[in-house]
């Protein structure tokens, strides 16, 4: 089998506070194999865009540190790339799409002039030719290339999001992480934005980290789900696999406060009790103290990895024989 595009191994960020410090990526692990979808789902807090930002190299921005671990794409360390050789990587190799396309433009200059200054950024071209460039993206977004003379404020969000997926692709990277890319969108045009992104990583052969609160979307989109829970891996499987049948507590919390089979793409209903501060590093399940089956094992010993033959596995003292 051929290996893996991008293989993350014991990884920890952290960020220190007046408080002390956040461990918001603990020790986690996890591979994305050539043009799959990979899911990273949990709630809110859990370390979801901190894994993002790490795999990008963005975290020394916003005051956080990969302390340890290895982010091997195609076995290159991405913890050990210098800025200079970052730029060889981002854009061309990986590209994120963020959360809030509202935020991703400046609003004092058009959509059509920040697409090009992108890829001006990303490649050696001239202005003529990243403009040519532009109009390509353009059209295969189905977008009007007059809208490239629209002000961010003049267009909707659906349309911002595709154009900052577009922007994205502009270098056809192998890797596009998607964080929470239809949050800002309502229901109809969420679909249809997920449709979008699908297309892209078959045109483009990429593969996708999609990163969501929302399970119908992950179950919709991916081929291999992750369940973070408080900076960790609690459950990780096959969608089909995990969604009928989930072995971590967490996981089936997690799917019994959404009704898969509606139609209407909500977001799932909170669980009971709030997840621990993460400051909290102690070996015992982060989970146990909202789990309905905890024992004494699960708040002294750390969870051990229960495997079941398939690449599937779960963190969980519970599912030992
Ligand atoms: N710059 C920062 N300074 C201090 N704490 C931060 C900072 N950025 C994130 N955090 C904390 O790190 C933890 C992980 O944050 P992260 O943004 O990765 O969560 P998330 O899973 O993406 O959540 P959401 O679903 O709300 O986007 C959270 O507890 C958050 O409060
Ligand atoms: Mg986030």
């Amino acid at each position: 089998m051929k290996d893996p595009l991008l293989e993350v191994k014991n990884l920890k960020t952290e960020i220190e506070t007046d408080e002390g410090t956040l461990h918001v990526v603990n020790d986690i692990s996890f591979h994305v194999n050539h043009r799959e979808c990979f899911g990273v789902i949990g709630e809110s807090g859990c370390g979801k865009s901190l894994t993002a930002m790490s795999i990008m190299g963005y975290v020394n921005y916003i005051g956080a540190k990969i302390v340890d671990g290895e982010i091997l794409y195609e076995g290159k360390d991405l913890t050990k790339l210098t800025k200079k050789e970052w730029k060889q990587y981002r854009g061309k190799e990986l590209a994120m799409i963020m959360q809030n396309p509202q935020t991703a433009f400046n609003p004092l200059f058009t959509v059509g002039s920040q697409v090009v200054e992108t890829i001006r950024l990303h490649n050696k071209v001239t202005k003529k030719e990243a403009v040519k460039e532009a109009k390509k993206i353009f059209e295969y977004l189905r977008i009007p290339v007059e809208r490239m003379n629209a002000y961010p404020f003049q267009l909707s969000g659906g349309m911002l999001q595709r154009i900052a997926g577009g922007v994205a692709i502009a270098g056809n990277p192998r890797l596009i992480i998607a964080d929470e890319p239809t949050t800002a969108l309502d229901a109809t045009i969420q679909l249809q934005y997920l449709q979008f992104l699908k297309q892209i990583q078959r045109d483009i052969g990429a593969s996708i980290i999609l990163i969501s609160h929302d399970i119908k979307v992950i179950a919709m989109m991916c081929d291999r789900i992750a369940v973070m829970y408080a900076g960790r891996i609690v459950e990780e499987g096959n969608v089909k696999d995990l969604i009928e049948n989930p072995k971590h507590p967490y996981t089936k919390a997690l799917l019994s406060t959404a009704n898969l089979s509606a139609k209407k793409m909500d977001y799932i209903e909170p669980i009971k009790g709030q997840p621990p501060a993460l400051y909290d590093v102690s070996d015992k399940c982060m989970f146990a103290p909202r789990c309905e089956v905890c024992d004494k094992r699960c708040i002294k010993e750390t969870p051990p990895k229960v495997e079941n033959g398939k690449g599937n596995y779960a963190y969980c003292w519970r599912l030992e024989g």
